[in-house]
């Protein structure tokens, strides 16, 4: 087998759209892939194991505890053979399933087991597909690093209408090639800080801000998609981390610069999505401070600046800096780019939905020469958009500047 093949494992749930997903096996095979089929029992009330043999040329798998099936390519074997896992269509109870780590039949154990790239395509009623459960899970997954594709609206075969329609096997195709694109940071390391940082004011008390670490998750994800080696250095946030990333806790500036010292050795990329506090306390109170008087007044020092640490170091990597800004967005952005030394700089107006604490938001990216609008949309889309105009640039440099080469 070459090793150039692309190894699909395609898992169909149970849903009137399977029999949609006969046509995906075919246009995957089309393209050269090998397609493995694997089927939860719901799949196989509407569509027979029979189809997706014959159009895969392979053994449709279902059961976990099928010996012989399981002495000829075993779950995990078969979880480490795929290069990626696409599951359509993608049932609500799957997505929950998926979405909180059940594994409970072979499909959810596989894709527990693998480290390949999920993407699923979601087929459901519109009012089970608006829940707020199933947008939870939706939001679940998408923060771990699962593409969601689709769905689409239309007629359903309830005899509905709404949003819910599993998208047509050409368009999971097309959404697969643009979501994924080529791994073209496969070898380079990067390193992603995100999050707020908490600088503490007293044992129960501390500074902090709003951001959420959705976008620098986002661009950890997108960086891992693209094939990179991604050490991701978050302050506390709530975030799951996503599949096959490397995750550092941190929680104040100092601990966030040390955690980068650390990590930066032999790294090519470093991103900083991170909301770095400015100040800190000039010294920690050990007892609670106590509300004696009228009016407070804080003692505040500046925290270390972690961005321009990197970017003063020897090895220094390819920098991108993120400028969140409530005036002045271009002038702001443009004196980051030039005082911390930076490659890029991604810069956005903080409020009316976007930035912090949000799930859409909207860049303006900025390197020596050029910039670049990225339009609102889901941090997920954005971070992918952005990976790509990095490789762009990275690409552009100088060949001594890419270590790894
Ligand atoms: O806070 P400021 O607007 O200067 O942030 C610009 C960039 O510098 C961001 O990428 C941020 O993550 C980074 N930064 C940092 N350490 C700081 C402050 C900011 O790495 N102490």
């Amino acid at each position: 087998m070459s090793a150039s093949v692309r190894h699909i494992l395609l898992g169909v749930t149970g849903g009137i759209a399977a029999y949609k997903s006969a046509e995906l096996v075919r246009r995957l095979k089309e393209q050269g892939a090998e397609v493995q089929v694997v089927m939860t029992q719901g799949a196989r009330k509407f569509v027979t194991e029979l189809t997706f043999q014959a159009l895969s040329g392979k053994a449709v798998r279902s059961d976990i505890w099928d010996h012989s099936a399981e002495a000829a390519m075993g779950h995990i074997e078969l979880a480490r053979w795929a290069h990626e896992v696409i599951i359509a269509p993608a049932s609500a109870d799957f997505i929950a399933r998926l979405a909180h780590g059940m594994a409970d039949d072979l499909l959810t154990t596989m894709c527990l087991a693998t480290k390949a790239p999920i993407s699923i395509a979601p087929a459901m009623n519109h009012v089970m597909w608006n829940h707020p459960a199933t947008q939870t899970n939706i939001n679940i997954l998408k923060q771990r690093g699962v593409q969601v594709l689709g769905p689409a609206e239309g007629d359903q075969a309830c005899g509905e209408t709404g949003l819910g329609r599993m998208l047509e096997p050409a368009q999971i195709i097309q959404a697969l090639d643009n979501g994924r694109g080529p791994p073209v940071f496969a070898g380079v390391k990067a390193v992603v800080t995100a999050g707020p940082t908490r600088e503490k004011l007293d044992p129960v008390r501390f500074i902090t801000n709003r951001s959420s670490g959705k976008m620098g998750f986002a661009v950890a994800s997108a960086l891992r998609d693209a094939g990179a080696d991604v050490v991701l250095i978050s302050g506390p946030v709530t975030l799951p981390t996503p599949q096959n990333v490397t995750r550092v806790n941190v929680e104040s500036a100092a601990q966030m610069l040390h955690a980068v010292q650390q990590h930066i050795h032999d790294t090519q990329l470093f991103i900083a999505t991170a909301a770095v506090s400015d100040y800190c306390a000039a010294k920690i109170a050990d007892e609670k401070i106590k509300k004696s008087s009228e009016s407070l007044q804080l003692q505040l020092a500046r925290t270390p600046d972690i961005l321009a640490a990197v970017s003063a170091s020897e090895q220094r990597p390819f920098l991108v800096g993120f400028a969140a800004e409530t005036e002045n967005v271009e002038r702001n952005a443009l004196g980051k780019l030039t005082a911390k030394r930076l490659d890029m700089i991604a810069a956005n107006k903080v409020g009316e939905g976007l930035a912090f604490d949000c799930d859409d938001n909207a860049l303006t990216v900025y390197w020596h020469g050029g910039k670049q609008e990225l339009c609102k949309c889901s941090k997920q889309d954005l971070a992918r958009q952005l990976v790509q105009l990095i490789n762009e640039r990275y690409c552009s440099q100088p060949k001594s500047n890419k270590e790894s080469e």
